[in-house]
C-alpha cells in the first residue's frame, strides 16, 4: 500500500511546500499554509478534470475533438443567451457566451444567490433549460426564496449536493444550457481527498465542472466567496481558469450592488452593472445618478457634486464635508467612501495655496450613499465641499465640478470630460467647473453638439485651488 503522504498547500497562491512555514516562500503570504493529503499527479491529465473519476470523463461530449481550421469555424453558430438581466448582460459584453465558465465573486449576504436565482429562473421562464446546485442552502431554502421573486420560471431543476460526481447524471440527462453552482467552495470531488474549500478542493472541482460545460456547451456559473482579505478563495487558481471573473460589491447598509468584470474574455471589463436590492430581489438602476442623488440637501454648505466616472459609465455623486473647530489636541479628520490620504493632501493643499485655513479644524468628509470614490477626478469636488463648509457658503444646487488636485494647487486634466459633462447635463445641471487645460478642447466639442437637442451645460475653467475658492466667494450661497 503506497504510504499516505501530507503536503503544505498555501491557501492565496495553491504552492505546495513539502514543511510548514509560517509565510510562504512563494507568495509572501503569512499564515496561509495548510496542510492536506498529497495527490500523485496521475497518467492522465491531472488538474484538467480528465482524471479517471472526474465528472467530465463520465459525460460524454457533444461535439467532436479534431482540429479545424480557424476560418472554417462558425463564431455565429452560438449566440449569447441574455440573462434576462439588463445590467449583468452590459458586464458580460450582450449576455452568457455559451460553453463559458462565470465566477461571480463576493461578500457574504451581497446577492450572489439572489442573483444567480433570478438569472436561473429567468432562463427557466424563456423557456431554457437550467440545473441549479446548491450546496449551500436546502431545497427547501431555495424555494422560499425563489417565492420572494418575481417571474421566476418553475421548471428549473434544483440540485442540493456537495459532490461534483452527483452532477454527472442530471447534466447528461438535462442537457442543460445553464447550470449554477453555488458555492465552488462548498462542491467537493471524490477524485482527491482534500477538505472541500482547500484549495486543491477549489480548483478540481472548478476544473472538471469547466471540462463538462465546455463539452456539453453549457453555461456554468460559479459563486465564489470572497476571504477576509479581499480575494477570491482559492484566488488565483480559479482566476485562471474561468473565462469571467465577475464581482458583486456593495455596502450591505446600503441598498445599491455594483457588478464589475475583473476578467472578460469575451468583452469590456471597463462596464458596470448597478442593482438594487430591493424587497423582491434585485433590480436595475439604468440611471445610477438620479438614485444617488435623490436625497441631496442642496441649500446647506459642505456638499459639492462630481461626475465620476465607473468604467465607462458616468455617475453623479455628492460629496460632503463638514468642518469643525477642533476643541482640543490634534484636530481629527475622518472619511467614509473617500480615502484618508487623498483628503489628508486636498487639506494640505487647501491650507497652503488657498486662503482657507483649515489645518487647525476637525474635519469629516464622505461619499453619500455609500459610494466608494477612488478617483483622482474628485478631487476638486473634495476640496469644494470642505471649502464650502469652512467658509459657509453653499455650492450652488445647479453646479458640479470635477478635476484632479496637484501639490501645487494646480487643477489637473480628468480623462473623458466629455461623458461628465453630457452626465451632468442630463441631469440639470448648468454649470460644470472643470481644469482649465480641458477648457478649450471641450469647448469646441460642446459647440459642435449645441446645435443638436441635448441639454448643455456650461463649463467653468478653473486653474488652481485658489481660483475654485475666489469662485465660491462669489457664486456661493451664504
Ligand atoms: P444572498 O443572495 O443570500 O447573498 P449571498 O449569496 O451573496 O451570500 O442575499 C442575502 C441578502 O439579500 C439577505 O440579507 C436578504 C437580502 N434580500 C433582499 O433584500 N431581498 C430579496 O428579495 C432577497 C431574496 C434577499
Ligand atoms: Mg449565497
Amino acid at each position: 500500500m503506497a504510504k499516505r503522504r501530507t503536503v503544505h498547500v498555501c491557501q492565496a497562491c495553491g504552492a505546495q511546500h513539502p514543511r510548514w512555514h509560517g509565510r510562504c516562500p512563494d507568495c509572501g503570504q503569512w499564515d496561509s499554509l495548510v496542510e492536506e493529503t498529497y495527490q500523485a499527479p496521475s497518467a492522465k491529465d491531472k488538474g484538467t478534470g480528465r482524471g479517471a473519476n472526474g465528472l467530465a470523463a463520465l459525460v460524454p461530449a457533444a461535439g467532436d475533438e479534431k482540429p479545424r481550421r480557424l476560418g472554417e469555424i462558425d463564431a455565429d453558430a452560438s449566440p449569447r443567451i441574455t440573462s434576462g438581466e439588463s445590467e449583468l448582460d452590459r458586464v458580460l459584453g450582450g449576455g452568457f457566451v455559451p460553453g463559458s465558465v462565470v465566477l461571480l465573486g463576493g461578500d457574504p449576504g451581497i446577492g450572489k444567490s439572489t442573483l444567480a436565482l433570478q438569472v436561473a429562473g429567468g432562463l427557466a421562464a424563456a423557456g431554457q433549460s437550467v440545473l441549479y446546485v446548491s450546496g449551500e442552502e436546502s431545497a427547501a431554502q431555495i424555494r422560499l426564496r425563489a417565492e420572494r421573486l418575481p417571474g421566476l420560471g418553475s421548471d428549473m431543476q434544483v440540485l442540493t449536493t456537495t459532490r461534483v460526481e452527483a452532477l454527472a447524471a442530471p447534466w447528461q440527462e438535462l442537457v442543460p444550457s445553464f447550470v449554477v453552482v453555488d458555492s465552488i467552495q462548498t462542491i467537493q470531488t471524490e477524485a482527491i481527498d482534500s477538505a472541500a474549500g482547500s484549495v486543491a478542493q477549489v480548483r478540481e472541482s472548478a476544473a472538471q465542472l469547466a471540462a463538462t460545460a465546455k463539452k456539453v456547451g453549457s453555461v456554468l456559473l460559479l459563486i465564489g466567496h470572497v476571504t477576509k482579505e479581499g480575494s477570491l478563495a482559492g484566488p488565483r487558481v480559479l482566476e485562471h481558469l474561468v473565462d469571467v471573473v465577475l464581482t458583486f460589491e456593495g455596502d450591505r447598509a446600503h441598498a445599491f450592488r455594483l457588478l464589475r468584470a475583473a476578467k472578460n474574455r469575451f468583452g469590456s471589463t471597463q462596464e458596470i452593472g448597478v442593482l438594487n436590492m430591493a424587497s423582491h430581489g434585485l433590480e436595475a438602476v439604468e440611471n445610477p445618478s438620479e438614485l444617488f442623488l435623490e436625497e441631496r440637501s442642496t441649500r446647506s454648505p459642505g456638499s459639492c457634486v462630481i461626475p465620476m466616472l465607473e468604467g465607462t459609465r458616468p455617475m453623479l455623486v455628492e460629496l460632503q464635508a463638514l468642518v469643525a473647530p477642533a476643541p482640543y489636541g490634534t484636530p481629527r479628520r475622518t472619511t467614509l467612501g473617500l480615502e484618508d490620504a487623498r483628503v489628508a493632501l486636498l487639506l494640505a493643499v487647501l491650507d497652503r495655496r488657498s486662503p482657507v485655513d483649515i489645518l487647525s479644524q476637525d474635519v469629516y468628509a464622505k461619499a453619500a450613499g455609500g459610494v466608494r470614490v477612488a478617483e483622482p477626478a474628485a478631487d476638486l469636488g473634495i476640496a469644494l465641499a470642505i471649502a464650502s463648509s469652512r467658509l459657509d457658503q453653499a455650492v450652488p444646487a445647479d453646479t458640479a465640478a470635477v478635476g484632479e488636485i496637484g501639490l501645487g494647487g494646480e487643477v489637473r486634466r480628468v480623462s473623458r470630460l466629455d461623458v461628465r459633462v453630457a452626465e451632468a447635463a442630463r441631469l440639470g445641471f448648468k454649470r460644470l467647473l472643470v481644469p482649465a487645460v480641458c477648457f478649450e478642447e471641450q469647448k469646441s466639442r460642446t459647440k459642435a453638439r449645441e446645435k443638436g437637442a441635448d441639454p448643455v451645460c456650461e463649463l467653468v475653467p478653473i486653474q488652481d485651488v485658489a481660483q475654485a475658492v475666489d469662485w465660491l466667494r462669489e457664486n456661493g450661497m451664504g
